[in-house]
């Protein structure tokens, strides 16, 4: 597990957005994970800007979320097929048709799970999956108590995370309990997995993730049989680590390796 901690959320969104555009110029029709919640959008608004400067093009590019609320049309406000088309699809040349959200309102989720995990595997598998982190732990939408292995299936949202995302929602608006996910076995066959991870309220959730045993009552410390995982975090989120000086010697020592070979 390589823990890379800046000093603050900007830098947090620069370095994720630096790493997913090295990757789709390395591999122009990159399968890319993507995630929604508050913390990646700085790093879309960064991919939006390197786009804008020529710097980086999705054209070629295929992406799979996470997950999405269960019940939720696309269309929907709420949904996060809308939150992607409005954070990053609408501003950067991404074909759509190429753009794949769980439906949540599909007839009949069970097959709609199957269905989107076919989808994954026929297009190659997931080169990068970006993750943010639940403060209980959860990466999409896996409670603590989910399977280790589970594959894209309905989930249900603990009070916390309902609570949590209560402020994306006005007080009178129906907020989903239920979800489509991808399952933690899915997110772990990524090639790669980048989580993001910004503040004080994440801390406990990163030293269960980073140091903690691994269990499924933190999801994401399943994190830590993944041969190329990639925590980003800044100090806030960071605090609570054992070891922090290590981390940072570690990816100085990164960042000289990797200016020397020219990556
Ligand atoms: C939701 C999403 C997760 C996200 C989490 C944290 O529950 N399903 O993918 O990581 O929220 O969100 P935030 O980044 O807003 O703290």
């Amino acid at each position: 597990m390589k823990v890379v901690i800046l000093n603050n959320a900007a830098e947090v969104a620069q370095y994720g957005a630096t790493l997913f555009s090295k990757q789709i110029n390395r591999k122009p029709n990159s399968v890319l994970g993507l995630a929604t919640g508050s913390t990646p959008v700085a790093m879309y608004k960064q991919l939006i800007d390197f786009y804008k400067h020529n710097q980086v093009s999705f054209r070629n590019i295929k992406s799979f979320n996470l997950d999405e609320y269960l019940g939720v049309s696309g269309d929907h406000q709420q949904s996060y097929r809308h939150f992607m088309n409005e954070q990053l699809f609408n501003h950067v040349d991404i074909n759509k048709a190429n753009t794949f959200v769980p439906v949540g309102d599909a007839k009949n989720p069970i097959e709609a799970c199957e269905v989107y995990e076919q989808n994954i595997k026929s297009s190659g598998g997931i080169d990068v999956q970006l993750l943010g982190i639940g403060r209980n732990g959860h990466i999409g939408f896996n409670e603590p108590s989910s399977s280790l292995g589970s594959r894209t299936r309905v989930k249900t949202l603990t009070q916390e995370t309902i609570d949590d995302n209560a402020r994306f929602f006005s007080a009178d608006e129906f907020q989903p309990h239920l979800s489509i996910t991808m399952g933690i076995g899915t997110i772990l066959e990524a090639k790669q997995v980048v989580l993001l991870a910004t503040g004080e309220n994440k801390a406990q959730a990163i030293v269960d993730t980073v140091q903690g045993p691994i269990t499924a009552q933190c999801p994401a410390s399943a994190l830590q049989l993944h041969p190329d995982a990639v925590i980003i975090i800044d100090e806030a989120a960071a605090s609570l680590l054992e070891n922090q000086e290590f981390f940072r010697h570690i990816e100085r020592e990164n960042q000289k390796l990797e200016q020397s070979l020219g990556l």
